[in-house]
């Protein structure tokens, strides 16, 4: 019967658009906002080993049992983990993973349409010239910065801004424009990464660049730095809420689940290091500090763009593309919301998108005041923004992940994985179970007993 099973939201049209629409997925802001910047705070090169073990042993077959979860189930994540957990003769308070995931979402979406909405306002900036300036170009971009976020008029605006083009994408539902957008957009940015790292290359700290990124010294790392690492492969591949099991959902059959995953990682981690290759050349260059935080490629790059010829042009094509990679992957955070919305409601997918789309606007005000006004207020000792950051990525992706595979491994009939991935080879389909029976949920548990100490 699942075979023939449709989703009622509509379908990739090929294995390529669930391709695209997947990388558009988990390349965004993570990778070019957010993978810099922990880099530098966590001390370079060790963290990012551990980051790439974690996505080389936990994500990627994390990612397979999610896209598989959902192209099994075929409904919103918190749906398919109930008829899932029906068809395995589990307890149907698995549907609560979904839940956990929908929440997430909501939070993460919250600040990260205000990092997107800063990306958007840099666009401009960079056409009107604002980073050409009399005198020090790092005193005034970094001027130009701390004004900027220290304006909570402005990041409302920006926010307002990203939001209302998340909703309007998500209104036409998945295949209405996205699939056509990131076709161009990632050969675009992969390009313009490119001449950013040619311009590194010519900074005269390219090497240093490099040796800060590659060159691991472990005693630059803790359990926490371990936890962040961990953290961030769920985040920057959009794993743990359900992003991607939805996106399975809309898979068609017949389509290599395992291939189609490492596509999607091979691409996502390939961005990842290409911003950082481009970015620490320009901060050592210009003396600045790499763990200086989630101001990083807005307080570099532009410097860069200053400088270089054709500053103006790739600067403005820049911020534009990181705009479209940010939405490409925010229409995939509120997504499962959505879909729930209009599944479990019957609600029209629009008002789905008001309500959801309110709620995280409403939200994402704290973070804009975590910049500015509010910037002394601590919970935990840390400002909303941080915290929200935090308990999302470092905690609630690789809790939802951890529950992702101990489902795939050892609540889901072996049968229905075996059918639904489709792995030719018995020793691959092996290997993948086994690593989402025992390595990524060991893993995750040891990483997190690290931190709070026992180990
Ligand atoms: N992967 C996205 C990025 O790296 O920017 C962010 C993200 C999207 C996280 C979807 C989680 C998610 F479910």
């Amino acid at each position: 019967m699942t075979e023939t099973k449709q989703s009622i939201h509509g379908a990739w049209s090929s294995r390529f658009a669930f391709i695209l629409a997947a990388t558009g997925s988990a390349v965004g802001l993570g990778n070019i906002w957010k993978f810099p910047y922990i880099t530098g705070e966590n001390g370079g090169g060790a963290f990012v080993l551990v980051y790439l073990l974690c996505v080389a042993l936990i994500g990627i077959p994390i990612m397979i049992a999610e896209t598989m979860m959902g192209r099994r189930g075929r409904q919103s994540p918190i749906n398919t983990m109930q008829t899932l957990a029906r068809d395995a003769g589990a307890d149907e308070s698995w549907h609560y993973l979904g839940w956990l995931g929908v929440v997430t979402g909501f939070l993460i979406l919250s600040y990260y349409s205000v990092i997107a909405g800063w990306a958007i306002s840099y666009v401009f900036k960079s056409l009107s010239g604002s980073f050409y300036g009399d005198g020090d170009s790092v005193d005034h971009i970094a001027k130009l910065f701390d004004g900027f976020i220290g304006s909570p008029m402005q990041l409302v605006f920006w926010h307002s801004l990203f939001m209302l083009a998340t909703m309007a994408v998500v209104v036409r539902g998945v295949q209405g424009g996205l699939e056509k957008a990131v076709r161009f957009l990632m050969p675009s940015l992969f390009a313009l990464l490119l001449v950013m790292v040619g311009y590194a290359m010519s900074s005269g700290a390219y090497q240093q660049g490099l040796d800060f990124m590659f060159d691991p010294d472990f005693s630059k790392i803790d359990g926490h730095s371990i936890l962040t690492a961990m953290g961030h492969a769920f985040f920057t591949l959009s794993l743990g809420m359900g992003a991607i099991m939805v996106y399975g959902s809309y898979l068609p059959k017949g389509v290599s689940i395992a291939k189609t995953s490492f596509i999607v990682a091979g691409a996502d981690t390939a961005v990842a290091l290409l911003a950082g290759i481009a970015i620490f050349p320009i901060v050592f260059a210009n003396n600045l500090e790499p763990s200086s935080g989630p101001g990083l490629i807005f307080q570099t790059l532009p410097i860069a763009f200053g400088q270089m010829s054709g500053g103006l042009i790739f600067g403005t094509l820049f911020f534009i593309l990181l705009v479209f990679a940010a939405l490409s992957s925010s229409i995939s955070l509120i997504e499962p919301a959505v879909a729930w919305l209009v599944e479990n409601h019957n609600i029209t997918r629009k008002k789905a998108c008001v309500w959801a789309g309110l709620l995280t606007w409403l939200l994402g005000l704290g973070t804009v005041f975590s910049f500015n006004i509010w910037s002394d207020f601590k919970l935990f000792d840390r400002t909303i923004f941080n915290l929200l950051d935090y308990l999302t990525a470092n905690l609630l992706l690789p809790i939802g992940g951890f529950f992702v595979a101990v489902f795939a491994g050892w609540i889901m009939l072996r049968q229905h994985s075996e059918e639904e991935l489709e792995i030719g080879s018995a020793p691959a389909y092996d290997l993948w179970r086994f690593l989402v029976r025992y390595v990524s949920p060991a893993a995750v548990f040891l990483v997190f007993l690290n931190v709070v100490g026992v180990l």
